[in-house]
């Protein structure tokens, strides 16, 4: 199914969720589901890209996910740097620009170093960017942000909206289109606060290591079939035909 180019969001969000209960279904431990999820994120970013989408966003661990067992925190953060390390010769030939997004404080000085890596190899890729939100949560963007702005002495009549948005962390990518979560729930889980303002919503059950073409293409044609309006009146262009 082709859609037209100008119904392609620019920017997709997406909350990986589900590992957990994927691997429970397996009768294998959750680690089991995370790794899975590394392999459905490397084919989803062909996927995504295949599809024109410019920007995705990947929830990968919250400012949340620490109050999880020790040994599944320091399990995702393990397969971070296994991921790395398997996967960025591929994202390198494959045009894929890798970002790390979020609260660097906390994670250990290797982690860092391979983030930094990962983030140079492909630093001049044009395919797709791919921001992996890691340690990150939307309240801690905005807190940075204000942080960053009181220490520069900004007087506050320059605090404007778009003064704001550019102390954020994705301040160089437009806000996201559309916000996908897999897994059943319907909530932000304190993923892009502010950037998802005017984002269109998809909520799927699917688990995220089944999150695959069929599912991406699901996701798409439900957000070409959106009239977005960002507060203004129905366009009577698209009609109120929502299947056009
Ligand atoms: C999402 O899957 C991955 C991370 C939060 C790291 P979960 O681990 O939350 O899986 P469920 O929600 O328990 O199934
Ligand atoms: C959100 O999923 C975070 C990630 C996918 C990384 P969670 O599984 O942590 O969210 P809650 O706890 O169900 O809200
Ligand atoms: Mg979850």
């Amino acid at each position: 199914m082709e859609l037209p180019v100008d119904k392609i969001p620019k920017h997709v969000a997406v909350v990986m969720d589900g590992n957990g209960r994927w691997a429970k279904n397996r009768y294998m431990p959750r680690f089991f589901g995370h790794k899975a999820g590394v392999d459905a994120l490397i084919r989803a970013i062909d996927l995504f890209a295949d599809r024109g989408v410019q920007h995705l966003t990947v929830f990968a661990f919250s400012s949340e996910n620490w109050k999880r067992p020790a040994d599944e925190v320091s399990g995702l953060f393990g397969l971070v740097m296994v991921a790395a390390a398997k996967y960025l010769e591929s994202m390198v030939s494959k045009g894929v620009r890798i970002r790390i997004i979020g609260n660097r404080e906390g994670v250990s000085e290797k982690l860092r170093a391979a983030w930094t890596q990962a983030e140079e190899a492909t630093a001049h890729n044009q395919r797709i960017t791919v921001s992996v939100a890691f340690n990150f949560g939307g309240r801690w963007d905005v807190v940075q942000a204000c942080r960053r702005a009181m220490a520069s002495g900004m007087p506050p009549d320059e605090m404007t909206e778009e003064a704001f948005a550019r102390l954020l962390v994705l301040s160089d990518v437009p806000d996201p289109d559309l916000f996908i979560r897999t897994g059943g729930e319907m909530r932000l889980s304190n993923f892009l606060l502010w950037q998802a303002a005017y984002a269109e919503m998809y909520f799927t059950d699917c688990l995220w290591p089944d999150f695959g073409a069929a599912e991406i293409d699901a996701a798409l044609a439900s957000f070409a079939s959106r009239d977005r309006r960002f507060g203004g009146a129905e366009s009577w262009a698209s009609g109120s035909d929502a299947s056009g």
